[in-house]
């Protein structure tokens, strides 16, 4: 996608669409809308009452254009009662790329005022609304259209500044629907190898350093708890480490750790059918992971940041772990496997071992950790766990820039006794009730004395219908609040941080 900047004014602008994004106190006195409304010969503003435009948020309408506009079709994409922001400058681009995604070719968006952030926002939200999974569609299915270019209509002379903004929202976009492909590709195509592969690739691509192990150097490693989980599958697993170095000194350094599961099984521990349908989407957090790394070197952030993904599928094959038995894991404490479900903070307890070595200033995991998490917060929130306050405020706050809905929740110390086993150090799952909390609590055991969060993203990184700014199916959840974390890391204290 070719994303530019211009001053033409928007009546003038030839493009397949022009969208512009109206708040609902804005409707009647927008001065946009007035001047597309004089253009329309007066025919804009009685079709939006005509039509029942309140300005919803996310509430779409389109109108050709007819000659009166140089543009083929106009889109009017409401934003709700909020004030301008970034937020509301992704939700006009996500609304009108994708609408236009499977119509036009070319694209432009009305932004007069907005500032570099919201410029930023606005390009990345180009780049993710105009997502699409098309890989597997044939024939009639396979869409007419790609859309190839953008412009963002401005009131100034295009700044570097701005150019610059919309440089970095294009990669932050194209780092997510990364992320989002790798979620979305079939488990039968997207084996542990493979999406070591593929990581590998894009790191290349981007100058990040990348070393794989497969399963005779993750034996040779000491990732027990990974290999554990691999013996029911005939796929070996894949473990790999990520890491970009920026070129100033004393950098903070920020450790990400993803659970790579291609696919979840149960093993033994057999899921339902229905239990197993989106379990493809079971290595989000990795995916993620990959994609924070790629982002970072990709917008040159003053942050050492690594990416460690450990990867297999969890299969039932006649070699499968049990439960019952008993496994020594990276860091040394062994553990007695109680449901071969609970597969996903086995292979994380030796990716945060491996993790910590790096001595990280923060480690950072994400995963599809438990269905508990879905019943706790629903389908659109993670959850967030953290051993310490200023870095679960900082990662709250940069959620709230971010727009991605995550919520704090208590490493509460009493259930800790349900992970006492009588035959070894530890038992790796507690009683039905508060599982993700017993799933963090287990993953606690791992990181040593790391400032650490968790995020339980077994909801919002699937979904199964388009939302407002997320996709149908992989959503590539998690990238942009860490970015924006680590823009705000490398805002507050770039020699070292120790407290934020
Ligand atoms: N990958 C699942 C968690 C999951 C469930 C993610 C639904 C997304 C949607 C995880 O490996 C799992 O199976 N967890 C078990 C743990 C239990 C056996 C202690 C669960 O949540 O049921
Ligand atoms: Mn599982
Ligand atoms: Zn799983």
């Amino acid at each position: 996608m070719n994303i530019t900047l211009s001053n033409v004014a928007p009546a003038s602008f030839a493009a397949d669409v022009v969208a512009v994004g109206v708040s609902s106190q804005g409707l009647a006195r927008d001065p946009i809308l007035a001047r597309l409304n004089q253009a329309t010969g007066g025919a804009l503003m009685p079709y939006l009452k005509q039509e029942g435009f309140k300005a919803k948020e996310g509430q779409v309408l389109h109108m050709l254009g007819r000659g009166r506009l140089k543009a083929k079709r106009l889109t009017i994409v409401g934003l709700g009662d909020q004030a301008h922001s970034a937020r509301t400058a992704r939700i006009l681009a996500v609304q009108a790329a994708r609408a236009a995604t499977s119509k036009a070719s070319s694209l432009a968006l009305v932004a007069h005022s907005l500032d570099d952030a919201s410029l930023r926002s606005l390009a990345e939200g180009i780049m993710t609304g105009a997502y699409r999974y098309t890989r597997y569609l044939t024939g009639d299915r396979k869409p007419a259209h790609e859309l190839k270019k953008a412009t963002i209509l401005i009131d100034g002379k295009p700044t570097p500044a701005a150019r610059n903004s919309v440089a970095d929202g294009q990669a932050v976009g194209e780092s997510i629907n990364f992320a989002r492909d790798l979620v979305n590709c079939p488990p039968n195509d997207l084996s542990a190898t493979r999406f070591a592969e593929l990581a590998a690739l894009e790191a290349k691509r981007f100058g990040v350093a990348c070393k794989t192990f497969d399963k005779k150097g993750i034996a040779k490693l000491g990732m027990p708890l990974l290999l554990a989980v691999n013996r029911g599958s005939t796929e070996e697993p894949r473990f790999f480490h990520l890491s970009y170095k920026p070129t100033v000194a004393k950098a903070p350094k920020v450790a990400f750790v993803g659970k790579g599961l291609t696919f979840d099984s149960g093993g033994l521990c057999l899921k339902t059918a229905d239990g197993m349908l989106d379990m493809k989407a079971d290595m989000a957090g990795a995916a993620a992971t990959v994609a924070i790394v790629l982002c970072a070197a990709r917008l040159e952030l003053p942050i050492e940041v690594h990416g460690v993904v450990a990867s297999t599928d969890n299969m039932s094959g006649g070699d499968a772990y049990r439960p019952g038995d008993v496994f020594p894991s990276r860091d040394g404490k062994t553990v007695e496997i109680i449901n071969t479900d609970a597969e996903g903070r086995l292979v994380l307890a030796d990716a945060l071992a491996y993790a910590r070595e790096l001595e990280p200033d923060y480690l950072i995991d994400h995963a599809t950790l438990t269905g508990a998490c879905l019943v706790a917060l629903g389908s659109y929130r993670a959850a967030l766990f953290s051993n310490d306050d200023g870095l679960l405020q900082a990662y709250q706050k940069a959620a709230t820039t971010s727009g991605e809905n995550v919520w704090p929740m208590p490493l509460d110390e009493d259930m800790r006794d349900q992970l006492k086993s009588s035959i070894a150090d530890l038992k790796h799952t507690g009683s039905r009730y508060g599982g993700s909390i017993t799933a963090a609590l287990f993953l606690r055991e791992f990181i040593g004395s790391c400032r650490w969060a968790h995020l339980d993203i077994a909801g919002p990184a699937f979904q199964s219908d388009n939302r407002i700014t997320q996709p149908k199916g992989g959503t590539g959840f998690g990238v942009l609040t860490a970015v924006e974390f680590l823009s705000g890391l490398s805002k507050s204290d770039t020699t070292r941080a120790q407290s934020l």
